[in-house]
């Protein structure tokens, strides 16, 4: 059975988890391994990741979509090039949240966003066990989030639950991700900030060739590096 949480609330235990925010946590987290990070570590909230502050570490997040004070980055995947240390804190409001949940629920997590859509759909071939966690938005479904499960779930053979049905019509609205992208209350947020870069950045398809998973939870973090092995 395919399935689709909406946030992470409604998240459950699979065999495998699949976390997805595409605006903008999973994409910055996809980005910064692809641009040379070893680790990204997913802190449940800012405190936490101002603990994890050391030596070739960079401190990267949001609240309401800036850079919280102190931090070294915000949260665009564009600011991860090039890296500027071994390792990414990253504290943000929903993605990072829903990975550390996943990482309670799951022996496997892996992180999808629409920059690496192939390798994760080639990663997922023949899991019978699959949820796709959206991250949403405090609390929320968000579009975004259904559209790049969507996308994912159409190209997955298999039984796919109800709400897997409704992110394949959500996919099946939009010509393309940055039409769904910027329909989404996210994204005018991000406009409004200024961020709207961010916007065009995250929509790019299949530009990273990683499946990245989170190896378990350890102090409350979650460590995602760029092994995908699902086995
Ligand atoms: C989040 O985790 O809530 C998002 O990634 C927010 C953002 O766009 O920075």
């Amino acid at each position: 059975m395919l399935d689709v949480a909406f946030t992470a609330a409604q998240a459950r235990p699979a065999a495998v988890t699949v976390v997805i925010d595409v605006l903008r946590a999973t994409s910055t987290i996809v980005q910064a391994l692809d641009a040379g990070y070893c680790r990204v570590l997913c802190a449940p909230d800012l405190e936490h990741a101002r603990g994890l502050a050391g030596p070739d570490r960079v401190l990267a997040g949001e609240r309401h979509c800036v850079r919280p004070p102190g931090f070294d980055l915000g949260n665009s995947p564009a600011q991860t090039l090039p890296p500027r240390g071994r390792e990414l804190v990253l504290a943000t409001t929903n993605g990072a949240p829903a990975i550390v949940r996943a990482a309670e629920l799951s022996e496997v997590v892996l992180i999808a966003a629409l920059l690496n859509l192939d390798a994760v759909v080639a990663a997922l071939a023949g899991v019978e066990d699959l949820q796709l966690l959206c991250s949403g938005t405090d609390g929320r479904p968000a579009l975004e989030d259904a559209y790049a499960a969507g996308r994912i779930a159409d190209r997955l053979a298999g039984e796919h639950s109800d709400s897997a049905r409704i992110c394949l019509a959500v996919a099946s609205t939009y010509p393309d991700a940055r039409g769904a992208l910027a329909a989404s209350a996210d994204a005018l947020v991000l406009v409004r900030e200024g961020l709207g870069d961010d916007i065009e950045w995250c929509a790019r398809e299949s530009t990273v060739d990683l499946a990245p998973r989170a190896h378990g939870l350890h102090d409350g973090t979650a460590a995602v590096d760029r092994s995908s092995s699902i086995d």
